[in-house]
């Protein structure tokens, strides 16, 4: 995918990309700046710099990891896994939907503290469902779902097309989210 230019809504700039083996070090400071809260609401690896650095020599292409940053630092950082995990299995199945590895990739955004509710992932989420419908995909699956909690989460997106599909009780309520992306766009 090429760089493209993400505007936030104070009119700032920041470039959209695929994350590369030299990030480990702005990876790793992304992941140990956020915050406790953030911390508690987006968990899908370790966010150490370890794993940062791990992250960035590994090359798995079941997985792909985009990046939105400015000159300085790592302002957001979205996954997309093409590992089908057997609890979303599970639990789309219950709600009548067979999940396909290939083509219903689960997905995990994340936004820097101090950039949240700048309207980033809006921009950011237009890049990757073209990218998701130019590779063909059916849907997105929100990995591990969303907490009932997370109000600014589920706001965002609903407001992208998102449909929530039902609950599950973990230490809390979480709702499992999915964007459908045939016949939509
Ligand atoms: C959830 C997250 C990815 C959204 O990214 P973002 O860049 O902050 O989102 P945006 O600024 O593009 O959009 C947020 C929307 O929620 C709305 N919103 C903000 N607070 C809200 C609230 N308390 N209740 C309802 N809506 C709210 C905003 O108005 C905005 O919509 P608008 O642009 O139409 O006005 C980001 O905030 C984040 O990383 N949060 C912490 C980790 C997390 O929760 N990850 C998701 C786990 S499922």
């Amino acid at each position: 995918m090429e760089k493209q230019i993400i505007t936030a809504k104070n009119n700032r700039t920041f470039v959209f990309r695929e994350l590369q083996v030299d990030d480990a070090q702005i990876l790793g400071d992304f992941f140990v700046n956020l915050s406790a809260d953030t911390r508690s609401r987006f968990g899908p690896h370790p966010l150490s710099r370890e794993h940062a650095l791990k992250l960035c020599s590994a090359s798995d292409t079941s997985v792909s990891r985009f990046i939105v940053e400015n000159d300085t630092e790592i302002a957001g950082y979205f996954i997309l896994d093409f590992n089908l995990f057997e609890h979303e299995k599970s639990r789309y199945l219950s709600y009548g939907t067979a999940l396909q590895c290939k083509i219903d990739p689960v997905f995990a955004p994340c936004i820097a503290d101090k950039y949240q509710n700048s309207g980033i992932a809006s921009q950011v989420m237009l890049k990757i469902i073209e990218f998701a419908l130019n590779k063909g995909l059916r849907s997105l699956v929100l990995m591990g779902g969303t907490q009932e909690s997370n109000h600014l989460a589920r706001a965002f997106y609903k407001k992208l097309g998102f449909t929530e599909y039902g609950s599950f009780n973990t230490e809390m309520v979480n709702i499992d989210m999915k964007l459908n992306l045939s016949g939509q766009f």
